[in-house]
């Protein structure tokens, strides 16, 4: 490959009709949230997952506090979240002014760890958002019983899981209420944007109802308010974007699993890296190929690591912050002195490498041959 072209972490793959789909859009005028795309991607995304209503937003972020105001989440309830995620999931449980409540990750797939989570519950949960991390589905069986027992909704995130499987079912088609994003570097991407998909018609109107300032969804306009309304519209043009990139998300689901393979193949005999892995009953979608140091027998730290990647162009990110311990809870009045082992030690030595669909086989060869070479330097 030619050694100057930098290779960034994640940038969209286009496989069909998005340049179509948006033309038509903007030529429509219906660009907004109005418009005939709008519906069809809804349709037809919910389908996917194998729910009966979507809800399309302007972000994963607003779909995860959409979905906790259609569950009447309050002030003072408690919800379950795993430690390491992405940061949107705690954020949508505080504008609910709800307390989040950490519970620490599997070591092998990053998940939620179910044995973990019964200790956490007290009378005042109301609910578990249950993440399936870059790609691997959480392992739901004993979750959705805990749920069950407890009488707690269970809400999916699966921004990172687009066409995952657990036994068969997709990621986001298992909880009552689950959600998407679809910023750029997802599996598909609408730019930025999110869904809520559900199979339960009253929480998908009520989704319909807070996403759009509280205006009737039965009644004429008369711009009278009962309750207090986001605007969580996703356009029609991005709605656009989304149903050409739905029309293959299983072609780009096959790409990140083909550059997964060939990532596990060559990195696999590289001493202190702990590769992802993909649990029997499961289709892992490697939303990012992430990967896990052991430094000392690695021989560099992560962040050395990553420092002389990014001077052979080769872009990574760091793996999520603990959430336990984040300043911004402190304006909550939340503090959490737990120790959460497994989210600091990914928190510590965890980082992905460049995961876009159309990542060239030629570059995963050059990205994997430098990584084997920064080990070999530090042990000759
Ligand atoms: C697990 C998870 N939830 C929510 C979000 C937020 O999505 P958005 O950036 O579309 O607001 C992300 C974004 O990457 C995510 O990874």
């Amino acid at each position: 490959m030619n050694k100057k072209e930098f290779i960034p972490v994640c940038e969209p793959t286009y496989l069909g009709n998005e340049r179509k789909y948006t033309q038509q859009a903007v030529s429509s005028g219906w660009i907004s949230s109005a418009g005939s795309f709008i519906g069809k991607f809804e349709k037809k995304f919910s389908q996917y997952c194998g729910m009966k209503h979507g809800i399309v937003t302007t972000s994963g972020t607003s779909a995860l506090h959409l979905a906790l105001v259609s569950l009447g989440i309050k002030p003072g309830d408690e919800v379950i979240i795993p430690d390491f995620t992405m940061v949107a999931v705690l954020f949508a449980v505080l504008y609910c002014q709800a307390r989040p409540v950490f519970v620490d990750v599997e070591a092998d797939t990053y998940n939620i760890d179910p044995e973990k989570i019964e200790e956490k519950i007290t009378a005042k949960t109301k609910a578990i958002i249950v993440v399936h991390t870059y790609g691997h589905p959480a392992d739901m069986e004993p979750i959705l019983k805990i749920a069950d027992k407890h009488n707690l909704y269970l809400l999916e995130d699966a921004a990172e899981a687009h066409g995952a499987k657990y036994k068969g079912k997709k990621c986001g088609g298992m909880g009552q209420i689950n959600c998407f994003s679809f910023f750029a570097n997802k599996i598909i991407t609408t730019g930025e944007g999110g869904a809520v998909v559900t199979s339960n018609a009253r929480l998908a109107d009520r989704c319909r109802y807070y996403k759009n300032l509280c205006f009737s969804l039965t009644r004429e306009r008369n711009y009278c308010h009962r309750d207090l309304g986001y605007n969580y519209r996703m356009t029609n043009v991005q709605a656009a974007l989304g149903l050409a990139q739905l029309e293959n998300i299983e072609k780009l689901v096959a790409m990140r699993r083909e550059n997964a393979r060939a990532y596990n193949h060559l990195l696999k005999d590289i001493p202190g890296i702990q590769l992802p892995i993909e649990k029997e009953n499961t289709r892992n979608v490697y939303w990012m190929y992430a990967i896990l140091l052991h430094p000392k027998k690695f021989g560099i730290s992560r962040n050395e690591l990553m420092l002389k990647l990014k001077e052979k162009r080769i872009d990574t990110r760091y793996f999520f912050r603990p959430l336990h311990n984040q300043r911004v809870l402190s304006k909550f009045g939340i503090k959490d002195k737990s120790i959460y082992p497994v989210t600091q030690r990914l928190s510590e030595n965890g980082l992905y490498l460049p995961s876009s669909s159309k990542l060239k086989k030629e570059n995963i060869v050059y990205i994997c041959q430098t990584i084997k070479n920064l080990h070999k330097k530090t042990n000759p």
